[in-house]
């Protein structure tokens, strides 16, 4: 008994001790994820044909997630990565990369996809 309490006092103690250590990095680590595709930072390799996200507005980068989460928008992945995530996780996600510096070409791409 003496030992199941210690152990929980530990796993409360390095639990929030975590929490604590991974918070200010938590938009970043959500963030990370999406590097593989939409290259580090947002920024994707020249010629690659997929959309930046650097330097995107959050409210727009956001708009799009909520509309493959719900299944307004078709696409090939985001509707799977979307789901993933909860809606304030997204938003921390959103916020990162509206943040982000973005290359001159990319934001060219961008804006060339919107207008
Ligand atoms: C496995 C590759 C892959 C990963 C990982 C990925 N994406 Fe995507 N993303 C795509 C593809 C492909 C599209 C085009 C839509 C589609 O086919 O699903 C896209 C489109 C988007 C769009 C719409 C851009 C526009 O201008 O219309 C946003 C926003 C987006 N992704 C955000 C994210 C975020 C945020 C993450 C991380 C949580 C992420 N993506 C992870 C491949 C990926």
């Amino acid at each position: 008994m003496k030992r199941l309490s210690a152990l929980a006092t530990l796993t409360l103690l390095t639990g929030s001790l975590f929490a604590q250590a991974a918070d200010p990095e938590r938009a970043r680590n959500l963030a990370a994820t999406c590097a593989n595709c939409h290259g580090t930072d947002g920024r994707p390799v020249s010629g690659s044909g997929i959309d930046p996200l650097a330097g995107i507005d959050q409210r727009l980068s956001l708009q799009q997630l909520a509309h493959f989460k719900s299944g307004r928008r078709p696409g090939t992945i985001m509707p799977q990565i979307a789901k993933g995530y909860t809606d304030e996780e997204l938003e921390l996600i959103a916020a990162h990369f509206a943040a982000q510096k973005h290359g001159a070409e990319t934001w060219q791409t961008a804006t060339d996809a919107l207008f």
